[in-house]
C-alpha cells in the first residue's frame, strides 16, 4: 500500500483526540509526528493530553510539544469546552511515551527536510508552530505537499460573531500560513457544522462494546453538554455534535466525501471585533489568486460510518493487543 507520510499538528482537546484515533486507524497513513501548541489549553495540557491518549491507543509516535503561546495575542483557551484537563475529564492513561526532545519546530523542520517524499500536514489547533516555522525556514515550502486544517469560517463564528476559535487565537499565524503558497485544504465551520453527529447516532458508541468505546462514549457525553452551554456556538448543539478536528484527516483519507471550492482567504488582524475573522472571497471580488480549498459540504453518512468504523478499529486492536 502507498502510504501517506503525515505530521499531526493539534491542541487535545476533545475532539483533536478523536481525530488522533481517525488517523491511527488509517492503514494509509505513515504518522511521522505529533506536535502540540496551545490552543484550547497550555502546552503543558495538549502536550500531557497527546502522551496520554497516544499511550492509551498504545501509538508509539514522537510528540514534540510546540509553541506555549499565540505569535502575538495573548492566548485564550477553551476550558469551558473541553473541561479543565482538556479530555472531558476523561482519564486515558499514565503517558509511558515520552515527550520528544526536540521542540516542535525543529522536529517538524528535521521530519520535512528528511523525508524523500511531500509530507501532509493535518492542523486542527491553531497554527502557531506552523506560522513560526514557515517563517524560521521557508525552504520546507516544497516539502510540504498541502496542510489540512480545521479552522476558520466563511461564514460565522464561534469565539465571537465572525471568528472561528483556531483563527481566533492566532490570526498572526494564520495569516503567515495562508500568504505562505503552500497548498491549504480548510475545513472550517461552514462544513464541520455539517458534519454533525446527532445525540442519537453518537449513543452507538457505547454499544461498540469496547473499553475504548466506552471512554470515548463518555468525553463525547461532556462535549455535548459543555458546547450545548454556548447555544451561539453552533446551531442545535443540544442535538447535533460536532467533533470539528476529525474533518481534517476525514478531507486527506476520504475526500470524496467532501466539496469545496477554491478561493483567495486572508484573515482580519486590526478589526476592534472581528481579529481572527477568515475573510473567504467567494464572490471572487478581490480578483487575488485562490490561496485554499475552502470545504463547504459533507456526505454526512459517509462521515459518521468513517468516524464509527475508526472508533471500531481502535476498540478491537487495543482488545487484541
Ligand atoms: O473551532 C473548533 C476548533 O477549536 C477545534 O479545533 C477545537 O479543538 C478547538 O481547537
Ligand atoms: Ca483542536
Amino acid at each position: 500500500m502507498n502510504k501517506t507520510p503525515v505530521i499531526i499538528d493539534c491542541d487535545p482537546g476533545i475532539d483533536d483526540a478523536m481525530m488522533l484515533a481517525l488517523a491511527f486507524s488509517r492503514p494509509e497513513l505513515d504518522i511521522k509526528l505529533v506536535t502540540t501548541e496551545a490552543g484550547n489549553l497550555s502546552t503543558d495540557k495538549t502536550t500531557y493530553n497527546a502522551l496520554s491518549f497516544l499511550t492509551y491507543i498504545n501509538q508509539n509516535v514522537e510528540v514534540a510539544r510546540g509553541l506555549a503561546h499565540p505569535i502575538f495575542r495573548t492566548l485564550e483557551v477553551a476550558e469551558d469546552v473541553h473541561g479543565e484537563g482538556g479530555l472531558g475529564n476523561v482519564k486515558w492513561a499514565e503517558p509511558t511515551l515520552k515527550e520528544s526532545k526536540r521542540p516542535a519546530i525543529m522536529a517538524i523542520y528535521e521530519t520535512l527536510m528528511a523525508s524523500d517524499e511531500l509530507v501532509t500536514i493535518i492542523a486542527t489547533g491553531p497554527l502557531t508552530n506552523i506560522g513560526a516555522l514557515l517563517l524560521a525556514h521557508p525552504e520546507v515550502k516544497p516539502k510540504i505537499k498541502v496542510i489540512s486544517w480545521m479552522g476558520g469560517a466563511a461564514v460565522g463564528g464561534n469565539m465571537s460573531t465572525t471568528a472561528e476559535f483556531n483563527a481566533y487565537v492566532d490570526p498572526h499565524a494564520a495569516e503567515i500560513v495562508f500568504r505562505s503558497g503552500v497548498p491549504i485544504v480548510m475545513s472550517g465551520l461552514d462544513v464541520t457544522h455539517k458534519a454533525y453527529i446527532t445525540r442519537e447516532e453518537m449513543a452507538k458508541l457505547r454499544t461498540l462494546g469496547t473499553p475504548f468505546a466506552e471512554k470515548a462514549a463518555d468525553m463525547m457525553k461532556f462535549y455535548t453538554f459543555t458546547q450545548s452551554q454556548t447555544p451561539f456556538y453552533a446551531p442545535n448543539f443540544e442535538e447535533q455534535i460536532r467533533v470539528h478536528d476529525v474533518c481534517a484527516v476525514a478531507a486527506i483519507v476520504a475526500p470524496e466525501l467532501f466539496k469545496g471550492d477554491n478561493y483567495y482567504v486572508e484573515i482580519e488582524l486590526e478589526g476592534r471585533y472581528t481579529t481572527g475573522t477568515t475573510i473567504v472571497d467567494y464572490t471572487h471580488k478581490t480578483g487575488k489568486k485562490p490561496n485554499a480549498k475552502v470545504l463547504h459540504s459533507v456526505n454526512r453518512e459517509g462521515y459518521i460510518k468513517l468516524f464509527f468504523d475508526a472508533c471500531t478499529t481502535i476498540g478491537q486492536q487495543l482488545l487484541e493487543e
